[in-house]
């Protein structure tokens, strides 16, 4: 077998292999080319998720008629002025897009340069196609037809359209992410889907995501070591069932890395159940000699010289934002579902609820009214007291009663709070132990007599192997046996605990958590678990002292907005959405 030089029609389709591998690949790189040319406004058009057709309009610098067949020739760009990759603050280097996609459909190149007139240029696979005069506004327009549609093998391997436009739609956010100062439009089959104005960062992050994200994200903006990060992310109770809002840009660049993945879940850690993810759009900058960008055909992965440089920079901003938001609840949301009461019939929870407001006066008619059939109100009131003269000192209010002996009712001077106590008590344990954790290991409380738990071989061994780590945070125990453990001491702010359940749920963490992570974190997951063992249940019938002190540790407490699961912990109704609520507004 001899060896020969590939025709230059055959390395550009092996090269499209890398660089398009769907409709929003050339669509991502169609856009950067806009965006490097200094275009104002992106136009984007898609039929059929792209694969029939992707046409990207600008207003950038566009090109002389002279440079068109260039900008089609392989390793041909205007980028690379010197030979220096590191120093490129393009988006593109290469020289490959334009010839690459070229090669797998028709494509169109229509351009002008200011005070000339334009060029059109047509390449069909590869084979030129014509050429002509082109009457458009300087700038450029580029129309990418059949992608793919005479290489079966890749035509075989795309998706429905609705899929493709999905993936497409995807590139566009992340690149109307990383330039806020551009404006973009997106028409898909002829309906226009996306319209953002150039605005400021959060401000085009919640038009393109989600715009509650204005209320409930998080400002990102943090200095450590020479690397920066900035961005929004949520609060931990706007969350969702996928991580696919989740986007980090590192100079500017949108890249796909894991590393962003894992530091977004351990800043979260103990704010979000392990199904629920927060939305992030994350600006990370770095000195253009602590990356490599030329590490990945379509430019989505970076790598970076001190990957746990960033992970640091990520995991304590965001921690340090979330501890700071902590006291917030995104119980707005809440109070939109109570709403909804008003259009049906008045439920046994409004009339609970409603015997609250002033157990003295008689109940609304509505209450009055209701069918005999409803349960009692689970509702516990004290004598009613004139609210106290420090109530509105006091953020979460004073306490009034109990529902369903799960809620705590207070009145602040605002409005209407209503606590989850189980939830509310199991932060604040946490919380306790974390401080604890702090300072050193946390207080243990002697066992009077020490307590044999039996549990099978493999959940003790896993005990065993964490002895060290629990005895920090209070637990002592020891092997007793195959599969027994002998516990001598708790963790103090537990307070009496069931220690068979604490033994049995830490065996099941410690199994989930595997020896991946790191000590402290670890520790961390784990004083989440042992927090909730200590927890007020609900269903605890709480005195009104109890309840107020609750409250009044729950003011000082970080993170009291939300329980180790992401939910609220508290809601607040203030008297206008009561007011709401009775319809009187
Ligand atoms: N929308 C546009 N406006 C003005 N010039 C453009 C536009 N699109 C492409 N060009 C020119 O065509 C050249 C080739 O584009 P192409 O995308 O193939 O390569 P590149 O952007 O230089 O590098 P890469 O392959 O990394 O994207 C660019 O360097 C640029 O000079
Ligand atoms: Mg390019």
């Amino acid at each position: 077998m001899s060896i020969r030089r590939l025709p230059s029609e055959l390395v550009n389709r092996i090269a499209a292999g890398e660089v398009v591998e769907r409709p929003a690949s050339a669509l991502k790189e169609l856009i950067e080319n806009s965006l490097d040319a200094g275009a104002g406004t992106v136009a984007i058009r898609l039929s059929a998720g792209g694969l029939d057709l992707i046409e990207v309009t600008d207003d950038g610098c566009g090109m002389s008629p002279d440079d068109m067949p260039l900008a089609l020739e392989r390793h041909a760009t205007s980028k690379l002025p010197d030979d220096r990759i590191e120093a490129v603050s393009s988006f593109g280097f290469r020289g490959e897009a334009l010839p690459s996609i070229a090669s797998v459909a028709r494509l169109t190149l229509e351009s002008r340069v200011p005070n000339a007139d334009g060029w059109r240029l047509t390449v069909d696979h590869g084979e030129p196609a014509g050429e002509g005069p082109a009457s458009l506004p300087p700038g450029t327009r580029v129309r990418v037809e059949g992608l793919f549609d005479k290489v079966p093998a890749r035509r075989k391997f795309l998706r429905s359209p609705r899929a493709e436009y999905a993936a497409s739609l995807d590139a566009v956010r992340r690149l109307a992410m990383a330039r806020s100062d551009v404006a973009f439009s997106l028409e898909h089959d002829g309906r226009k889907v996306l319209n953002v104005q150039p605005s400021d960062t959060p401000t085009r992050v919640a038009a393109l995501l989600d715009r509650e994200l204005e209320r409930h994200g998080l400002g990102i903006d943090c200095v450590r070591d020479g690397l920066t990060l900035a961005g929004v992310v949520s609060l931990p109770t706007f969350n969702r069932g996928m991580a696919d809002h989740q986007y980090l840009f590192v100079n500017k660049r949108p890249v796909k890395d894991r590393l962003l993945v894992g530091a977004l879940r351990a800043a979260y850690r103990d704010l979000l159940a392990r199904d629920r993810h927060p939305v992030a759009a994350l600006f990370v900058e770095v000195p253009a000699d602590e990356l490599d960008i030329n590490v990945h055909p379509a430019k989505t992965e970076v790598r970076f010289r001190d990957p746990a440089a960033v992970r640091g920079l990520i995991v304590g901003g965001l921690r340090a934002a979330l501890d700071e938001a902590g006291h917030r609840s995104a119980a707005r949301e809440q109070f939109a579902a109570a709403v909804n009461w008003q259009a049906e019939p008045v439920v046994p929870e409004a009339a609970a609820l409603s015997s609250f407001f002033d157990p003295q006066s008689p109940a609304p008619a509505a209450v009055m009214d209701r069918p005999a059939t409803y349960a009692a109100p689970m509702g516990r009131a004290e004598q009613a007291q004139p609210v106290p003269d420090q109530a509105p000192r006091y953020p979460l209010g004073v306490a009034r009663g109990q529902v369903a002996a799960t809620y705590i009712v207070a009145e602040a001077e605002d409005g209407l709070v209503i606590v989850d106590q189980h939830a509310a008590h199991e932060r604040l344990v946490l919380e306790r132990m974390r401080r604890a954790n702090a300072g050193g290991p946390v207080a243990r409380q002697a066992l009077l007599m020490p307590e044999v738990v039996e549990l099978d071989e493999p959940d003790c061994d896993r005990l065993e192997a964490a002895a060290g780590e629990l005895a920090e945070l209070g637990l002592e125990m020891e092997r007793f046996g195959p599969s027994a453990m002998l516990v001598r001491a708790t963790p103090a702010p537990l307070g009496k605990t069931d220690s068979r359940a604490l033994l049995a749920d830490l065996a099941a963490e410690l199994a989930e958590l595997g020896t991946a992570l790191a000590l402290r974190d670890r520790l961390d997951h784990v004083a989440a678990t042992i927090a909730c063992h200590g927890s007020v249940r609900a269903g605890r019938v709480l005195s009104v002292a109890e309840m107020n002190a609750l409250l009044r540790e729950m003011e000082v407490t970080p993170h009291s907005g939300q329980c180790n699961h992401g939910r609220p912990i508290w809601v607040n109704h203030d008297h206008a959405d009561i007011e709401k609520l009775f319809g009187r507004r």
